[in-house]
């Protein structure tokens, strides 16, 4: 890796830059960038309007060529500023704290509306673009407002009543989102980290927490079909289910295996090839297409070369 300037007023530019994911795989940068100021940031749109935003790769797939757009890494400490008024509920953090220091600090705070995320590794930015959660709650139902900049390089607010939130979707892809606010509820410390106890405990019983994945790769499918035993026409049902009973647990292509614990979880071991979890969705996704006529899109993000 090799660093250099850009412009005269200085955004450092990181050449062929390690992409740090959770998969601890893929390719490199040709060019990345931690700004430290919204001004910053801005140059960095300026230079680059297709540039991508890395959080904290947990569920990112790039490719072994790497990328060759500008990669920015909100990881300077201006992004990671958490302000917490235990009075009114309100609280803004920047897009680049993290998701568990968040619900830390906002269970010690007596507020609730986040532990319900427990387990999910993430930054606040990445967290709202994805709408991260699972069956004990996802981040939109907290959110009241995002803070963010477009690819016109202009400073926007997007109040919740303009976001659309869905199933791992917020719609809110093309902005850079720089910071977050959140309504939350006051409410019992004690019974609030009870309840985040229990939801790790869920995880950690039920997910390989401690291998290299970036958490289901694909998305939990809506039937539009009846599906004997599995679910009826309309319901979404778990992907990871659907891959267990195809018996897919324990296939493997180079590198990557399905997961013995859930089946929606790819873990890789060393020397694996972003080229080996490509294809190993591609034999999962057909078996299970196969096997209950239900086609799984994934969920995780794949940063390809040029796009
Ligand atoms: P990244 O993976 O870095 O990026 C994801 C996408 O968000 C990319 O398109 C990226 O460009 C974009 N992005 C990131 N930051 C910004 C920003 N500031 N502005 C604009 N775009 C941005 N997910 C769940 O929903 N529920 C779970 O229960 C869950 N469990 C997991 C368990 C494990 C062990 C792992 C590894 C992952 C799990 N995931 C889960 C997936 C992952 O945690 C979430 O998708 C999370 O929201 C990713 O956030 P990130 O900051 O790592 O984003
Ligand atoms: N199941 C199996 N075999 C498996 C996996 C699951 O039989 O290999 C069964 C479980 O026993 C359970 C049911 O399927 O009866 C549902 O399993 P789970 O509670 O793990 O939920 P999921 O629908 O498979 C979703 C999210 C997870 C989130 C959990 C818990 C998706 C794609 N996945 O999984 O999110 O952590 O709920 O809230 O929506 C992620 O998005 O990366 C992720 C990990």
């Amino acid at each position: 890796m090799s660093v250099a300037t850009e412009d005269a007023n200085a955004v450092v530019i990181e050449r062929d830059a390690p992409l740090s994911t959770w998969f601890g795989i893929g390719g490199r940068a040709d060019r990345l960038a931690r700004p430290s100021s919204v001004e910053e940031l801005l140059r960095c749109v300026r230079m680059d309007p297709a540039l991508r935003v890395l959080g904290d790769g947990a569920n990112l797939l790039v490719h072994d060529d790497g990328v060759s757009e500008l990669v920015v890494c909100l990881s300077d400490p201006c992004w990671e500023r958490i302000e917490i008024d235990q009075r009114t509920g309100r609280v803004l953090a920047g897009a680049g704290v993290s998701l568990p220091r968040l619900i830390k600090a906002t269970i010690e705070a007596g507020l609730a509306g986040l532990e319900g995320l427990g387990g999910i590794p993430a930054t606040v930015g990445g967290a709202v673009i994805m709408n991260a959660g699972g069956k004990f709650g996802q981040i939109g139902d907290a959110v009241q407002a995002v803070h963010a900049v477009d690819r016109a390089g202009i400073e926007v607010v997007r109040d919740r009543r303009e976001i659309r939130f869905d199933y791992r979707r917020s719609g809110l892809n093309e902005l850079i989102v720089t910071s977050v606010e959140f309504m939350l509820c006051p409410s019992d410390p004690a019974v609030l980290k009870e309840r985040h106890k229990e939801v790790m405990a869920y995880k950690k019983g039920s997910q390989p927490l401690a291998a290299d994945s970036a958490g289901c790769v694909f998305k939990n499918p809506l039937l539009d079909a009846d599906l004997e035993g599995i679910g009826a026409r309309g319901e979404r049902v778990s992907a990871g289910r659907l891959i267990d009973l195809a018996g897919c647990k324990g296939m493997s292509v180079g590198g990557a295996s399905v997961s013995e614990r859930h089946g929606n979880f790819i873990v890789t071991s060393r020397g694996c090839l972003a080229a080996d979890v490509l294809g190993l969705m591609g034999r999962v996704r057909a078996r299970v297409a196969d096997r209950f006529g239900v086609v799984i899109e994934p969920e995780i993000v794949v940063w390809r070369r040029d796009r």
